[in-house]
């Protein structure tokens, strides 16, 4: 049975949902699921933007029947080619023979590179500040290259001026028949998970986002729909607002993040000293992570968010712990930058655990240490505490 929903008069969300699926991009945990939105334009022609991943490849399909109601698809947009946005591209041009695929150069190198079909004579090239006219409806093509990828363009409808923005304001989490942001408590339901996403997925490519948010500025924008998670069209620029933001790498909240790897919780227990002496002195908006426990990107997602980080370990094969390696060098990937940073280091022979943190962090642009690494040889001592109460001053005083 179809599954569809008006986004406005002629312009419906086909899209789905998907709650079975463990990891996205087999990496990324999915408690609540994940959804993939799909736009139908209906006007003199007909246009898809964008098509959904292969799990729900059957409820679009019924969707795309439905709303087209008998017509042709005359034009299928792509705005990305992930495939968990383009899995059906040779089934429409399977079921719609005429239809024109509309993309760049580098859309079309991709389909070539992913899929085995002969589709040269559906191929539609825009170029930069193309428009397609639909009718009453047109639309206008922005390429947003690395935003998530090098193919990837946001398509902007001048009419009911709305933008498509492909990955770019995007949230994991399932919709659950609400498919608008304003129709539930956005701040509970997809705030964290609309960050989580941002910071892993598209984080690294904050100057490529500055670039199309700057590009897009002087266009109208009056809902934006963006290819996973909810729809906006009201408080735009409080999602733009947060999308500037974290583009810039500027943290959302003066707090500390503390994240520690322990293997027999004498790490684990400087930390808690560190956390407990922090919140004596006033410091609130603290969180705290064991790398063995949580996933990666929850951590990363709090990094984007918080002024100061904490990173606390023990050295592991005379380098750093695995666990904390991980999310150090994820960060590094994802180039993370902008915060103020301490470390714990724990070393029961050869510490190496303080300095390996170092030369990670040294490899991320304005991340400044805050003061010298706190060390300890297995455990803390009593006759530490002084060393860790200026440790934790030092801390104090840059969050001023
Ligand atoms: Fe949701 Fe970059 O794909």
């Amino acid at each position: 049975m179809h599954c569809v929903q008006n986004i406005s008069s002629h312009i419906y969300w086909v899209g789905g949902n998907d709650r079975r699926l463990e990891l996205f991009e087999n990496m990324f945990p999915l408690p609540g699921g994940v959804c993939y939105n799909s736009f139908m334009i209906m006007d003199e022609k007909t246009a898809l933007v964008d098509t959904v991943d292969q799990s729900i490849s059957r409820q679009f399909m019924e969707n795309i029947t439905e709303v087209l109601g008998g017509r042709n698809l005359d034009y299928l947009v792509i705005n990305h080619m992930e495939p968990d946005h383009c899995a059906n591209i040779e089934e429409m041009v399977r079921r719609y023979p005429s239809v024109k695929i509309v993309g760049n150069k580098k859309t079309f190198q991709m389909i070539e590179q992913f899929y085995n079909f002969d589709f040269e004579m559906n191929m539609l090239e825009v170029k930069e500040g193309d428009v397609l006219m639909l009718g009453e409806h047109s639309l206008k093509f922005f390429f947003a290259p690395m935003v998530h990828w090098p193919e990837v363009m946001f398509t902007y409808e001048m009419t009911e001026k709305i933008l498509f923005s492909a990955d770019a304001f995007g949230s994991f989490g399932a919709l659950s028949g609400n498919i608008f942001s304003d129709e539930s408590d956005f701040e509970c339901t997809f705030a964290e998970e609309a960050r989580r996403y941002y910071a892993n997925i598209v984080g690294k490519f904050g100057q490529q986002v500055q670039t199309i948010m700057k590009k897009l500025s002087q266009w109208e924008i009056k809902m934006i729909c963006p290819l996973h998670g909810p729809i906006w069209r009201n408080n735009i620029d409080y999602i733009i607002g947060k999308y500037d933001l974290w583009s810039r790498y500027e943290p959302e909240k003066k707090g500390v993040l503390l994240v520690y790897a322990s293997m027999y919780g004498n790490t684990e227990n400087v930390m808690n000293v560190i956390a407990n002496s922090l919140a004596k002195k006033g410091v609130s908006h603290m969180h705290m992570y064991d790398v063995s426990k949580t996933h990666p990107s929850y951590i990363i997602s709090d990094a984007w968010k918080f002024s100061h980080i904490v990173f606390g370990s023990p050295t592991y094969n005379l380098g750093l712990y695995y666990g904390m390696e991980n999310v150090m060098k994820d960060m590094a990937a994802l180039q993370f930058q902008n915060r103020k940073v301490a470390l714990v280091g724990n070393g029961s022979w050869a510490p190496r655990a303080g300095k390996a943190m170092e030369e990670i962090l040294c490899s991320m642009k304005n991340v400044e240490l805050i003061c010298q690494p706190f060390e300890i040889t297995s455990s803390m001592k009593g006759k530490q505490q002084q060393l860790l109460d200026e440790f934790t001053a030092r801390i104090i005083e840059s969050m001023k």
